[in-house]
């Protein structure tokens, strides 16, 4: 990349700009704007055709497909419908007798340290043999199973051995709590769990099987019939006979070989939930076909991955970006990846510009929180300081999960890229299956903050209210026009839902993002400028700030109301702010630093402790209007310390904005 354009610092106007070098344009892909330009007109010209030559190229199927998209039942669209294929086949078995079989697939580091590789040869026997396993305790397609587990090859090896049986598997995050995972059981019916019996985290023994048993505990999970346990530490825990059993149990002797079960495109390869704006998450399902269609498709166009790429994507596969950028994307391209089981600050917050430096990683990809703390940290001790790495094998950054702020942007580009590395700033969302807005390296001159365009056959625009385009330049909402082949199908069990959701009547049949985005007024490039919903990003992470009031209250023998609200936050992006009545008089000092850790624990205990508010505030009641409907955007004012300029002469009760704006 060569130098910045302009070197205005302003972060409120950006109008720095990147090219790419000649170099990388000529390297890449998708080689140049011309390159790009082409390819966004051949979808324009010819939509489907676009898709269906995209589909032919990229993967194999079993049975060819002769359809393409079925919008007879919009917005339930179907792609490729009458094909037949298979994820895992196509992410292991396609590789044997080419030079992928013996090339690397895995490169795990745990959290301590030790280097364990697999190839892919090796990756399809294990995924086999724990296929098999499945299959001789009953499980089979259409079955749903969930996966509680840590970051391991283990944790992809039960991914891909769901999807070579034709089993629907459900990734919780191994952060969420025993109550969230009983939920998620339950609302997909699973028939077994797959978790661990510990995960390390920074040196740290954390519980897994412990969560499963608690979680079965509490009932309604009835339609578990096993629960397979990965030895991931020597500690002995509690196993249920007739229930539970080890996954080195159950994969001694079995075959190395399990032929995949092929499956229609529209089979369901996985459910996995994630917050909206009301009431409990909901199972986002992905198709087979189409969304591996994308997984494998962006590999090669957003980072440009090439045969001696070493690929690090360091997002957990309890989220969407470790099933796409992990699980399925990479091992579909035939790509080598890292998989890491650990923390960025562990033993150091210098671990992942070693672990660059150790693997010679070249396409690295992470979140913005993980970079702001790792700029805090490296400020704060230039032994942490990327600098002290060599990270000479990197030619591509990646961002993704939330907005990049310029700043992190320069300092990523600069002091982890060398200057010379472009940045991709991937916008998608769990529901999108893949990237929808980014840049493509050796193409796309990059603005920091901008996810710049959309890829090629993605038709996404920033619409108003009404759905109608609003110019360059103005703020508007978010959608995709057309259906896309990795599109979120539908919700789990609750089709009514995603409709409302995700194809609201007055944007005309517009897929609903539920962000807000600006488009830039001299290149039309995307800025997304936060949800516009009450789905909260902290972290990284989804939070629907309705799941956070409904755990609070859920406390009974102690709070009356709750709203939740977030506000800005330099490290996490937004931090969870909660407004709290109780059920007795208003506490302050001592007291209500004691109530509040006493909620913020159990909030953990609810949902998990991602979710736990990060300001607690105390009040005799809430700011209501005399309708009594609780005004949100004053709360939000309030948990930004700004004065209120907003009207309030709605208000049934000025007088409590002063309490609740005190510090208590
Ligand atoms: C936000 C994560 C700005 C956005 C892949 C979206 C982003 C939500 C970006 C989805 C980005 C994701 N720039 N915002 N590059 N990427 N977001 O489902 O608000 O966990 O709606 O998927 O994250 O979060 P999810």
């Amino acid at each position: 990349m060569s130098t910045p354009s302009t070197s205005i610092e302003s972060t409120l106007v950006e109008n720095r700009v990147f090219e790419p070098t000649e170099a990388t344009v000529k390297a890449a892909r998708i080689s140049g704007m011309d390159a790009y330009n082409a390819l966004c007109a051949e979808a324009e010209d010819d939509f489907e055709g676009f898709w269906v030559r995209r589909a032919r190229e990229t993967l194999t199927w079993h049975k060819p497909f002769t359809k393409t998209l079925d919008e007879s039942n919009a917005p339930f669209f179907k792609w490729f419908e009458d094909g037949e294929l298979n994820a895992s086949y196509n992410c292991l078995d396609r590789h044997m007798g080419t030079p992928v079989e013996n090339k690397t697939a895995i490169i795990f580091e745990a959290d301590g340290g030790e280097v364990t590789k697999v190839t892919y040869k090796e990756l399809l026997g294990k995924v086999s043999q724990f296929a098999n396993a499945l299959k001789a305790r009953g499980v089979k397609k259409g079955d749903r199973v969930v996966i509680y587990m840590p970051m391991t090859i283990e944790g992809v090896v039960a991914m891909q051995a769901c999807a070579r049986i034709g089993a629907t598997h459900s990734v919780v995050f191994g952060g969420f709590s025993a109550k969230a995972l009983q939920e998620r059981i339950q609302d997909a019916g699973a028939v077994a769990v797959i978790t661990a019996n510990y995960q390390l985290r920074g040196g740290k023994e954390l519980p897994l099987k412990a969560i499963v048993d608690e979680g079965i505990a509490m009932g309604g999970c009835e339609c578990i019939k096993d629960v397979i346990v990965f030895q991931r530490t020597p500690t002995a825990v509690n196993m249920v006979a007739g229930r539970d059993s080890f996954m080195h149990d159950v994969m001694a002797g079995q075959s190395t070989d399990c032929p995949a079960e092929m499956v229609g495109a529209e089979h369901p390869l996985f459910v996995l939930y994630t917050s909206g704006s009301t009431g409990k998450p909901k199972g986002v399902q992905h198709s087979t076909g189409g969304y591996l269609l994308w997984a494998s498709l962006t590999m090669q166009w957003t980072f440009d991955l090439q045969d001696k790429d070493i690929f690090w994507c360091t997002a957990d596969i309890g989220w969407i970006t470790g099933h796409t950028y992990v699980a399925y994307g990479p091992l579909a391209a035939g790509a080598t990846q890292i998989v890491f089981e650990g923390v960025p600050t562990y033993p150091n917050a210098g671990r992942f510009w070693q672990m660059i430096e150790r693997h010679k990683c070249t396409i690295f990809y992470t979140a913005p929180t993980a970079i702001r703390s790792l700029i805090k940290a490296a400020e704060g001790d230039e032994k942490v300081h990327p600098a002290r790495s060599d990270l000479s094998s990197l030619r591509i950054l990646g961002s993704v999960g939330e907005p990049i702020n310029p700043e992190a942007w320069m300092w990523y580009y600069k002091h982890v890229g060398g200057e010379r590395c472009p940045i991709v700033d991937t916008f998608w969302q769990t529901e999108t299956g893949g990237h929808m807005i980014s840049p493509l390296p050796g193409a796309t001159p990059l603005v920091p903050g901008s996810c710049t365009l959309p890829l090629p056959g993605i038709t996404a625009a920033i619409v108003d209210e009404a759905g109608m385009d609003v110019p360059n330049g103005s703020g508007g909402i978010l959608v995709v026009k057309r259906p896309w082949p990795s599109m979120i199908r539908t919700i789990w069990g609750d089709p009514e839902r995603f409709k409302k959701s995700y194809f609201p009547e007055e944007l005309k049949g517009y897929y609903l993002a539920g962000d807000g985005a600006v488009r830039s007024a001299d290149r039309g490039y995307f800025r997304i400028t936060g949800r516009i919903d009450d789905v909260l990003n902290v972290s990284g992470h989804r939070m629907g700030t309705m799941e956070i009031e409904s755990a609070l209250v859920g406390k009974t023998d102690l709070v009356a109301e709750a709203a939740v609200v977030g506000r800005p936050d330099d490290l996490t992006g937004e931090a969870i702010v909660a407004f709290v009545v109780l059920k007795r008089s208003r506490p302050t000092g001592d007291e209500a630093k004691a109530i509040a850790k006493v909620l913020r624990d159990w909030v953990g205990k609810e949902i998990g402790p991602i979710a736990k508010p990060k300001d607690i505030r105390f009040g005799d009641n809430l700011p209501k209007t005399r309708s009594g409907k609780i005004m949100r955007r004053l709360l939000r004012s309030i948990a930004k310390g700004e004065a209120i300029t907003q009207d309030t002469s709605t208000l049934e009760n000025p007088a409590i904005l002063d309490q609740l704006s005190e510090n208590n």
